[in-house]
């Protein structure tokens, strides 16, 4: 295969990109990122700033197909089978990928033994999901030593900076939205005591770092009372396993679960079932859920969750998308945040107020899902 050197590595514009519509944005990782050849890179202004060069090369110049290796999570939930499909429909032979896809299965240690794998190969673009957020900083300088990008899509990486691009959710303002809505949601249905059960994602992860931070500042400021939050480890059998100790522990006690993804509320939802507790819009237990995907979107029509705070996992798109940038050695994004909307199950409330997680207040409208939003879910 032909490549072309490229001499220098520019920083990325480091202003923030918020796809489409309304949604979460504010902080996140933010590091420098590349690219452009020696031959058409272009003057660094005054918002760039110059990076050591890395030895990184334009593959493919010649038409042949570009060597991508992803390193997903897993296949714990709906949610990532959504985000795998999403990937391999965008890093397709059709638009010139040769992808290598490796399913981690939750496995921190066979995350960071697939990217070596594909450093050895010699790939030419990484894809990384990262299980957790830390423990990232030698493998992503061992990619940096042999001049491959690294582009860092859903959860974030945060002890290291050597990507060159990230594209995701800001997990913490999902938490804050979720927030948000159960203070307004008790006030409009007057319900004075919150007594909460809390099931966790994959511990170590942004996705529970974030969601957990958000959703704890109101926890804090409101006086709630949260009972108990143990990991269900962002699976159905993991929410499952928890409500059913949770129904055990708390029998009576509890009002509100808030499960960190669909497929947790799915098993939480089973548990209270068989132990006889009543959930969903008007019964003794307010159910939270994230992700909104199809089935967690049903469920929030047929009112067994209230609220579902969607995490978008299509990043395939934004991943090729970023591939072709640096290829024609275009200046990128260092981080790109998803549309993200939040859905709901009654006419209520009309939106939520809330300062996020950049500090910013804002008014975000809630959707009610009605057939066509299950319908048009991923
Ligand atoms: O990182 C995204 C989270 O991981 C999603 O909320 C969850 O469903 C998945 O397992």
């Amino acid at each position: 295969m032909k490549k072309k050197v490229l001499a220098t590595i520019v920083a990325a514009a480091m202003s923030f990109s918020l796809l489409a519509g309304c949604g979460s944005q504010g902080a996140a990782p933010a590091p420098e990122a590349p690219a452009a050849t020696e031959e058409e890179a272009p003057a660094a202004d005054a918002a760039e700033a110059e990076a050591p060069a890395a030895e990184a090369e334009a593959p493919a110049a010649d038409g042949e197909l570009i060597k991508v290796g992803f390193a997903q999570v897993g296949h714990e939930s709906d949610w990532r089978t959504a985000s795998t499909n999403s990937v391999k429909a965008a890093l397709s032979n059709e638009n010139g990928i040769d992808l290598q896809f490796v399913d981690c299965d939750n496995d921190s240690a066979a995350q960071l033994e697939a990217v070596r794998n594909f450093i050895e190969q010699d790939v030419d673009y990484i894809v990384i999901d990262p299980i957790v957020s830390t423990g990232w900083d030698t493998v992503l300088t061992e990619a940096d030593d042999a001049g491959i990008p690294v582009i860092v899509i859903d959860r974030t990486i945060d002890d290291s900076d050597k990507y060159v691009s990230w594209v995701g959710s800001e997990f913490t303002n999902e938490g804050l939205a979720a927030g948000a809505w159960l203070k307004a949601y008790a006030e409009a249905k007057g319900i004075k005591e919150l007594n909460i059960l809390e099931i966790t994602g994959t511990t170590g992860s942004s996705a529970e770092i974030g969601r957990t931070k958000g959703f704890h500042q109101y926890v804090d400021s409101e006086g709630w009372n949260l009972l108990d939050s143990q990991t269900g480890d962002f699976t159905q059998d993991g929410g499952q396993q928890v409500m059913e100790s949770y129904c055990k522990s708390y029998a009576g006690k509890f009002n509100v679960v808030i499960c960190q993804n669909d497929n947790e509320a799915f098993g939480a939802i089973d548990a209270m079932k068989a132990a006889g507790v009543s959930y969903g819009v008007d019964k003794d237990v307010i159910v939270i859920s994230f992700d909104a995907c199809t089935a967690g979107l049903q469920m929030v029509l047929d009112k067994a969750i209230n609220a579902d705070f969607q995490c978008n996992p299509l990043q395939g798109p934004d991943c090729l998308k970023l591939i072709q940038a640096l290829q024609k050695g275009e200046t990128i994004e260092k981080q790109t945040f998803m549309a993200e909307p939040w859905y709901v199950a009654e006419d209520v409330l009309k939106d939520i107020s809330y300062k996020n997680n950049a500090g910013q207040d804002v008014t975000e409208p809630l959707v009610v899902v009605d057939a066509a939003t299950v319908e048009a879910a991923y």
